[in-house]
């Protein structure tokens, strides 16, 4: 098996840091982008994203020889596509795209032969597989000499080159053999257990699991709003039902964000929206949580300008997606700010992961607790944390959307 070349399509956060474990497991890898900067950045050993231990392994594989990156696709024995899938914006149920998918199927038509593997990884609505497997078709390509399959990616931003090895893969072929095929290879380089399924089951299985996130992170916002009303921590309130041997509860937020939790439960709900109801409610819970977060702290704003006569000042403390990280990408934390300040807020941030932003005034913690008159917990970083622990926290105008003490 490790003889075969492998040509990788997208070289973002999944699809490099595939192309360089497959090269550190011996494989020579053709990694192919669409931009031209990242391309010429990974061909002098360097990396574009963030991701630990990321830029050894790719210094080291374009050192050896085994990774070489295009902005054209090259020929190969199997085909990774890594590609982005976003949705539609302004529909009531927004769509998903896969235009990246088909086109990128396309531009690897004419170069693939009998005997290869075709892998999509893009987390992708049901049936897009068997769209791929079309668009080859269209192009010449006879699909029964080759294997087309579906294995989606599930690992963790910040633990992607542990994850890519440790964890379970699903492989769902568009035929038993596919499925056979494509499984053998993984194998080669993946050390927890690659289940074997169909290409639909297993297009499903990634936004089923994105979606049980959703559901379950829902039911917890709404907690949050009932408790709100009669004046109950909610955090206490989950610890005590937690303690139940069958309940567990997550934790309520300012919202749900990233580009897979917030995004990929749209695609089972845009493929069935008749019989996806309890989906679509769990993403519109958690937008309106958002919402709800951005009227508390108007009011707390307004309950400050009504004693003083001036304009409060409002610090969001956190504005990427989750903690400990510097994604701003879909965050609720962001939007929040983002909308106070288009409302004329007077408005300031203290994200400690980020350096600066174009959007937002930053500010360090210190200042903004001597400085602000509304100080709104939207992330549960660590910094924000340890503050509270050492009673940084214990003054007026503080409202803890995440639950630093819990
Ligand atoms: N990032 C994650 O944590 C994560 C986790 C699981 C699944 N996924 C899924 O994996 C897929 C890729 O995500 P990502 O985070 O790597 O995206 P990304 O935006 O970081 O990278 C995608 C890359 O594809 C390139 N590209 C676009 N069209 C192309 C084409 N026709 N040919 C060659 N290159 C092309 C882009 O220039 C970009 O560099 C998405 O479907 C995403 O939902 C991502």
């Amino acid at each position: 098996m490790k003889n075969k070349t492998i040509c990788v399509v997208g070289l973002g956060y999944i699809g490099l840091p595939t192309a360089a474990l497959l090269a550190s497991n011996g494989y020579q890898v053709a990694g192919v982008d669409v931009s031209a900067p990242a391309v010429e950045t990974i061909n002098r050993g360097l990396i574009h994203i963030v991701e630990p231990d990321l830029d050894e392994y790719v210094r080291s594989a374009v050192a050896a020889g085994r990774l070489k990156a295009y902005t054209s696709p090259q020929a190969g024995d199997v085909y990774i596509i890594c590609v982005p899938t976003p949705f539609h914006e302004g529909n009531t149920i927004p769509e998903p795209n896969i235009d990246f998918v088909l086109v990128a199927t396309k531009s690897i038509a004419n170069q693939v032969k009998a005997g290869d593997m075709v892998i999509l990884e893009s987390t992708s609505p049901v049936g897009t597989t068997q769209r791929m497997a079309e668009v080859l078709n269209e192009a010449g390509v006879d699909l029964s000499s080759i294997y087309i399959a579906y294995c989606p990616e599930r690992v963790l931003p910040g633990k992607i080159m542990t994850e890519l090895v440790e964890n379970d893969r699903v492989v769902g072929g568009l035929t038993p053999e596919a499925t056979q095929q494509v499984s053998s290879f993984y194998r080669t380089f993946v050390k927890g257990t690659v289940l074997e399924t169909n290409a639909k089951t297993a297009e499903m299985c990634k936004l089923t699991e994105n979606s049980f996130r959703d559901v379950n992170i829902a039911f917890a916002n709404e907690l949050s709003l009932v408790c709100a009303k009669d004046d109950i921590n909610v955090w206490d309130l989950i610890s005590l039902a937690n303690r139940h041997p069958r309940v567990n509860i997550l934790q309520p937020g300012a919202g749900v964000g990233g580009h897979c939790i917030a995004v990929d439960p749209w695609f089972i709900v845009a493929r069935d929206p008749e019989n996806a109801q309890l989906i679509r409610t769990a993403r519109e819970v958690n937008n309106r949580k958002t919402e709800w977060v951005i009227n508390q702290i108007k009011t707390a704003a307004a309950d400050i300008s009504a004693k003083t006569g001036l304009q409060a000042k409002i610090a969001c403390l956190g504005l990427a997606f989750k903690p400990d990280i510097d994604d701003l990408r879909e965050s609720p934390a962001a939007h929040i700010a983002e909308a106070l300040l288009s409302q004329g807020y007077d408005l300031v941030a203290v994200e400690p992961n980020i350096q600066n932003d174009n959007r937002f005034t930053l500010i360090d913690l210190d200042e903004a607790l001597k400085s602000a008159d509304v100080l709104a917990v939207l992330v549960k970083h660590r910094e924000f944390m340890d503050a509270a622990k050492s009673g940084q926290f214990i003054r007026a105008g503080i409202i803890d959307f995440c639950g630093l003490s819990a």
